[in-house]
């Protein structure tokens, strides 16, 4: 009993003076490429131990878009709120559903906010200060977008929260993520926008696979349209060949509501390991209203 334990706290103490000689200062920020979007590797659970989204707390966008009009500017702000956290922090991008940058991200607060670039990809975060250690009750970051030119399609602000204990490291943290869909506007809107965050993009044989959708109501009145999900295979045929992989499930949205919906995939052990797109459409009979992609990979 007493051996591997002891030969476990031997290694840690041989490792921990590497990892703090080398490792950067990440509370000052962490590395672009971890705010859960296409063009992302992951959210914070890749270096902050836990699972995402299993807080009590939330994070929320203030003054999102309807419908954006191209190279209009607006004032966003992003709050995180946990009741157990003494420090927060977050990192967001804003990316069309093909992972390209969409618009333009401004500093607005160069004390709590910074801006780093990945692939072409904006990532606005906390930084030092903008942790705002010690502090209960929630944090918000102030933050502006410039929308881009006509025609570029829906935009989507993705967004992973950290939610921390203040002990500068990466255990007991709560992390949140958020996909925020903002449709252009200056045309017909779509009354329901979708956006969607699935855990990983290579889900294994065997495994059980999320995928959360989020579905935001950008008209004025309650919408209670349909989810239907289903598959896109290299071919250009779909599976199921008839019928829906998920749903239809019948949400119910308030004017201005954004509303998470959680959808879980058994992958069965004999699935090919093939690369294909999964497609989330929304709406119902004759209304369709939004629909959104991301590829994926099968793997063993
Ligand atoms: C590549 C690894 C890595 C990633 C990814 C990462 N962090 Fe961290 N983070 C760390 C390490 C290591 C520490 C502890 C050392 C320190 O405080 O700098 C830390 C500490 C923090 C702290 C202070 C925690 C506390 O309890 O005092 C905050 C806040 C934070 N990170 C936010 C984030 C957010 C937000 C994300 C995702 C957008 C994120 N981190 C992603 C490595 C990472």
């Amino acid at each position: 009993m007493s051996l591997p334990r002891f030969s476990v706290v031997l290694a840690t103490a041989a490792a921990a003076p590497v990892l703090l000689g080398a490792a950067p200062w990440f509370s000052s920020g962490p590395p672009a490429g971890y705010s859960s979007g296409p063009n992302d590797f992951s959210n914070c659970t890749d270096c902050h131990v836990g699972t995402v989204n299993s807080g009590s707390g939330s994070l929320s966008l203030a003054n999102a878009p309807d419908g954006w009009l191209p190279g209009a500017t607006y004032a966003l702000s992003l709050t995180l709120d946990d009741p157990a956290a003494t420090r927060w922090g977050f990192e967001l991008s804003t990316q069309h559903p093909d992972g390209a940058q969409a618009g333009t991200l401004v500093v607005t607060d160069p004390v709590e906010t910074q801006l780093l670039s990945f692939q072409g990809v904006q990532y606005l975060e906390h930084t030092a200060q903008g942790t705002a250690p010690g502090t209960t009750g929630g944090h918000t970051w102030s933050f502006e977008w410039t929308a881009p030119a006509a025609g570029a399609g829906k935009a989507v602000l993705y967004v992973s929260g950290n939610a921390a204990n203040g002990n500068s490291n990466t255990l007991g943290d709560q992390i949140y993520t958020m996909a925020v869909p903002m449709p252009e506007g200056g045309g017909t809107l779509p009354e329901v926008a979708v956006a969607a965050i699935p855990e990983t993009v290579f889900p294994r044989r065997g495994a059980t696979w999320n995928v959360r959708v989020w579905l935001r109501n950008v008209s004025a009145a309650t919408q209670t349209p349909f989810v239907v999900s289903r598959i896109r295979l290299p071919n250009g045929s779909v599976f199921p060949s008839s019928g829906w992989l998920f749903g239809p499930t019948q949400v119910t949205l308030s004017a201005g509501e954004l509303q998470p919906l959680d959808v879980a995939h058994v992958v069965p052990p004999s699935a090919p390991l093939v690369s294909a797109t999964y497609e989330i459409l929304v709406g119902g009979p004759g209304n369709p209203m939004d629909s959104t992609t991301f590829d994926f990979t099968v793997v063993p």
